[in-house]
């Protein structure tokens, strides 16, 4: 404990520097991670307005299979795999930055927000499926259109299952871009390595990094099943 402690009062500028990393790419997963969701879930439930074209239907289905398979792509593949291929194949089409660090930064956010993008859309889908169905036919039957419909009636009602579940996947990527330091992004696990270098203590510099992700996901988590338990109270009349 001694020599870790030694090392924690050396070295924390190099793992406060992995702790901004971290949590910087962990939001900014989320973030895009989102958007790409809402696109591939709405791909995925996409009803063009009237079916009879052939054409559409042809559309529709075409739309549906690419984004089911998107889906179940990045789902059924280790994230460190996808890093991998994503960045050495962009460096394979010779798409880097000047700055090394940042080409790094830039397809390391790109991997992770892909991946979080598929899982976000499960999430997205099934928190819109988990609205009741009569929700939609009463919307329906005072004259709203299915748009209309989506956005005043199932949407406000399904951010009550997604949100929590968004806040859950930010506490999962906090964990899930230590895979980030195999492309030499200057995350915790990165950081750790360095101080690793430097002291030949591996144990203890890893052990530090341990208590670091500690440290942030345990409170946040029970922050996020605190909220998770608000959200679904305040359904109950
Ligand atoms: N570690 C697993 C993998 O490598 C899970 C990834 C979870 N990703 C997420 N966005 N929730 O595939």
């Amino acid at each position: 404990f001694e020599t870790m402690w030694k090392i924690w009062l050396k070295y924390s500028s190099f793992y406060w520097d992995g702790v901004k990393n971290t949590l910087l790419v962990s939001f900014f997963a989320v973030l895009m991670g989102v958007c790409l969701g809402l696109l591939i879930a709405g791909g995925r439930m996409w009803k063009p307005a009237n079916t009879d074209g052939s054409l559409k239907k042809t559309l529709k289905g075409v739309v549906r299979f690419l984004c089911t398979a998107y889906v179940e792509v990045l789902r059924a593949t280790p994230l460190m795999v996808q890093v991998m291929i994503i960045y050495f194949g962009a460096s394979a089409a010779g798409l880097k930055f000047s700055d090394t660090n940042f080409t790094i930064l830039f397809w390391g956010l790109i991997s992770v927000s892909l991946n979080s993008g598929a899982y976000l859309s499960e999430v997205i889908r099934s928190g819109i499926g988990a609205v009741e169905g009569g929700q939609l036919e009463a919307a329906r039957a005072i004259g709203l259109t299915q748009g209309q419909a989506m956005r005043y009636v199932i949407l406000p009602q399904a951010i009550r299952n997604i949100l929590p579940a968004l806040a859950n996947e930010f506490v999962t990527m906090i964990k899930e871009t230590s895979v980030l330091n195999m492309i030499g992004l200057h995350e915790i696990m990165f950081r750790a390595g360095d101080v690793r270098a430097a002291t030949y203590r591996s144990l203890e510099c890893y052990v530090i990094a341990a208590i670091l992700y500690f440290i942030i996901v345990f409170p946040l988590s029970k922050l996020v099943a605190a909220f998770e338990r608000r959200m679904s109270k305040s359904v109950t009349r």
